[in-house]
């Protein structure tokens, strides 16, 4: 009797023995898992929030300038998202996957522009090779806007992952006063940029996986929203292009989180601060939730580097775009090391014929 292929990869996962065929990556582009720096050898910046809203602000908002500068990657301890909030949210996040594949389908959808959806791989609609993981995806702000949608089981999810959106939102907020004064703008002069805002969270499920050393969590990429902050549960998986062109992994410290700078800050900042490429890889013992919080432009927000950023020392580095036809262009290409700011960059516009 032949089964109905899963739609899930959790569903594939748990019955294969190998790698399916449609995941393995050719031999150039697989992880290379023996050639990345542990953590240890090689990390990104941690920077402590406690004084961020006291008299020691002046120095935390250097060390969060200068970890944007260097390494486009920090991990922040003392963030003001309460313990227990973090605990619920992995909570539902693990409750959610590990529901009968029924219950779970009830939310699948391929259409990138669905506001909530299940789905698996990036895109697969459009790409050629899979990536070993399935994904939530949920848009969090306006909350009441989206809230109905969510899934209602597990019957705690809803509230669970309200109250961290909300934290996530509050804790975007600050970096990114904190990031405007690093840059010397006003303190409010990247959320405005940023027009109505949006918040998308996207809540990660990596299976297990067979054999590792074939295929991506996900594969490189850049984020193509402002901020993105991430969350783990304590299972490896992260890594991080160091500025010396090597891996690095970023080993998950429970209760702190990782930012990273995303391509409209790139933009906003005139290619002061960069959006850095990033990778998550599988193992074969255990599965991994992450959830990334991605803080974005609403779509009709016009993106363009900072006025005061713009010199003839240092002249504009991207013409402008909306941020509607920037994400509209990252889904339609899909992951790939180059990345969508190459398309709106000045130097490449005047190459192109007219
Ligand atoms: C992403 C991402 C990292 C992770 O979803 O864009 O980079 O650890 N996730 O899941
Ligand atoms: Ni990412």
């Amino acid at each position: 009797m032949t089964e109905t292929a899963a739609v899930l990869l959790a569903d594939v996962a748990r019955r294969a023995k190998d790698v399916p065929s449609r995941y393995i990556r050719p031999p150039s582009s697989r992880p290379n898992l023996a050639d990345v720096d542990a953590s240890g050898t090689a990390t990104i910046p941690l920077v402590d929030l406690l004084d961020l809203s006291g008299p020691g602000r002046a120095a935390v908002v250097q060390a969060i300038g200068s970890a944007c500068r260097g390494h486009g990657f920090f991990q922040v301890v003392n963030h003001g998202i309460p313990d227990d909030v973090i605990t619920s949210m992995l909570r539902v996040a693990k409750e959610f996957f590990r529901q009968p594949e029924s219950e779970r389908l009830k939310m699948y959808s391929d259409d990138p522009s669905r506001t909530t959806r299940l789905s698996t791989s990036f895109n697969a609609r459009t790409e050629e090779v899979g990536s070993w993981r399935d994904f939530l995806r949920l848009h969090c702000f306006p909350l009441e806007d989206y809230l109905h949608e969510w899934p209602a089981n597990p019957p705690a999810f809803r509230e669970a992952v309200a109250e961290y959106a909300v934290n996530a939102r509050r804790l975007a907020l600050r970096l990114l006063g904190a990031i405007s004064e690093s840059l010397g703008l006003e303190t409010d002069w990247l959320v405005a940029a940023l027009g109505k805002q949006a918040q998308h969270m996207a809540v990660n499920y990596y299976p297990p996986c067979p054999e590792p050393e074939l295929t991506y969590g996900l594969p490189g990429h850049k984020d193509p929203n402002a901020i993105t902050l991430l969350l783990q549960d304590g299972v490896p998986g992260l890594q991080v292009l160091g500025q010396n062109g090597r891996w690095i992994a970023v080993d998950p410290v429970p209760g702190n989180l990782v930012i990273n700078i995303g391509d409209q800050i790139q933009v906003l900042s005139n290619d002061r601060y960069k959006s850095v490429l990033h990778r998550v890889v599988v193992n074969n013992s255990t599965d991994r939730i992450s959830v990334p919080t991605f803080y974005c432009p609403s779509p009709e927000a016009v993106i363009r580097p900072a006025p005061a950023l713009v010199d003839e020392e240092q002249p504009a580095a991207y013409l402008e775009f909306t941020y509607g036809e920037y994400y509209d262009e990252f889904w339609n290409r899909g992951l790939q090391r180059e990345s969508c700011l190459d398309m709106f960059r000045v130097a490449n516009l005047k190459l192109c014929p007219e």
